[in-house]
């Protein structure tokens, strides 16, 4: 598949990830090879998570998405629905729910048990600076070779600091890959 035929699938997905994004993840989740498994926090109404299975298709990729949904008021307020249903029902109207395992838990929570290989790492759940820090240093310490990667490499803020500072704190300026605002970096713990 590629992305131009995924556009009219997810426009009628309401979300905060714009299509630019949308297709840079698509980008990125296509390099994820067969078997692979992939970590996609914040999953809202399934936008991402859509693309991340359709840039999977036939390459039998798990892709396990995570969301409390401790901000569906805030979410709501602009957006005619927020929820795990209106997510689980599209992944089966599209066939792709089989790949998808859905986890309602804190990121951090589950990132702390979980024992699994990370082949990529999508952030984009809470944006608070110790949060984000805090993510990126537990899919550090899980993953050997992979993509971490994350939404909102911009000034938008949730606590007065951006999820740049954290995000360039972490890695080196010429790791961290840019567009528009989706942010990445091909990790390999060897090199550390
Ligand atoms: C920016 S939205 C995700 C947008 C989504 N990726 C899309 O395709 O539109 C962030 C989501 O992360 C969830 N969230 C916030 N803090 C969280 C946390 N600590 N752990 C898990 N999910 C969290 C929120 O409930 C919200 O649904």
């Amino acid at each position: 598949m590629i992305f131009k035929e995924v556009i009219p699938i997810i426009r009628e997905i309401p979300s905060t990830t714009e299509g630019r994004d949308c297709e840079e993840i698509f980008r990125i989740g296509s390099l994820v090879k067969e078997n692979g498994v992939i970590i996609e926090t914040g999953t809202g109404n399934g936008r991402v998570t859509t693309v991340l299975a359709l840039a999977t298709m036939n390459k039998n990729v798990k892709i396990i998405t995570i969301d409390d949904y401790s901000e569906t008021k805030r979410y709501s307020a602009d957006k005619p629905v927020w929820s795990l249903d209106y997510a689980k029902n599209i992944f089966k109207k599209l066939g792709i729910i089989k790949n998808i395992e859905i986890v309602s838990n804190k990121t951090i929570n589950y990132l702390k048990r979980y024992k699994g290989r990370i082949d990529l790492i999508y952030l984009d759940d809470c944006h608070l600076y110790k949060i984000v820090k805090e993510e990126i240093r537990l899919s550090k310490r899980i993953m050997k070779d992979g993509i971490i990667a994350g939404h909102d490499y911009n000034n938008w803020c949730s606590d007065g600091i951006a999820v740049s500072k954290a995000v360039d704190e972490e890695f080196k300026k010429e790791e961290l890959n840019k567009y528009n605002t989706v942010w990445s970096v091909n990790y390999k713990k060897e090199t550390k």
